[in-house]
């Protein structure tokens, strides 16, 4: 494991630390919220967490809770979760994020609204002072091109997110849009304006959402904020 794995996994393994049994935990997605996914399985199976409901972020993360063997609910049953542990592109001090690197951002952010306690948990190389990059974009495949345009009114170049030529689909069978808006002097208008908008289904930026972050780098792991929430 290079550096930086090992970094996610430590905040990871950090974050698992705050849950007990008989919570129910939202499972984010990414590389790093995977390393969370695996530590809590390795806890009920050894017994020191038990009566745990898991809701996956994404397919990817419910195929892979399940060959774990954690027990899965969903919000139509789970309307509320204790605690979810999810991953970040970036992460400021202020725990504003942004989100949907890995494509699962309208997931995320639906579980995460259904959370009572929203954890992060990064590399510090995610850690950045002011948001940054670019901002992805769940839309609605018909009119896509409008929101190219609609980007462009705001001030950002939108590229559709592609493989092999082809448009990469989300788990609802949407496009994502990975937007440069440049410098986000007031990521709050952004988001408005992009939350207002027909076909946008989602954006990545999570702004006051997140009550909690770890931030692993090579002097160990960092809290956001300071103190731990109780
Ligand atoms: C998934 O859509 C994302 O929000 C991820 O949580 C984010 O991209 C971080 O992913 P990594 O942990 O793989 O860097």
């Amino acid at each position: 494991m290079n550096e930086i794995e090992g970094w996610k996994a430590l905040a990871a393994v950090q974050a698992v630390g705050c849950i007990v049994s008989g919570m129910t935990v939202g499972l984010g997605h990414g590389t790093t919220a995977r390393y969370a996914v695996l530590e809590l399985a390795a806890r009920l199976r050894a017994g020191s967490l038990t009566d745990i409901r898991a809701v996956p972020c994404s397919y990817a993360v419910e195929r892979l809770a399940r060959q774990e063997r954690i027990p899965l609910t969903t919000l139509e049953d789970t309307p509320t979760l204790d605690l979810t542990i999810d991953g970040a592109d970036v992460l400021t001090p202020t725990l504003q994020a942004i989100k949907g690197g890995g494509g699962a951002l309208l997931r995320e952010k639906i579980v995460a609204q259904a959370t009572l306690r929203e954890i992060l948990v990064v590399d510090a190389t995610k850690l950045a002072p002011v948001l940054h990059g670019k901002v992805p974009l769940e839309v609605l495949p018909f009119g896509w091109r409008t929101q190219i345009e609609y980007c462009a009114s705001l001030g950002g170049r939108a590229v559709r997110r592609e493989k092999d030529d082809k448009a990469v689909l989300t788990d609802q069978g949407n496009y994502l849009l990975d937007v440069d808006f440049g410098p986000l002097d007031d990521a709050p208008a952004l988001a408005a304006a992009l939350q207002e908008r027909a076909g946008i289904l989602a954006h990545g930026l999570f702004l006051d959402l997140v009550h909690e972050a770890f931030v692993a780098g090579a002097d160990g792991v960092r809290t956001y904020p300071p103190t731990p929430l109780p």
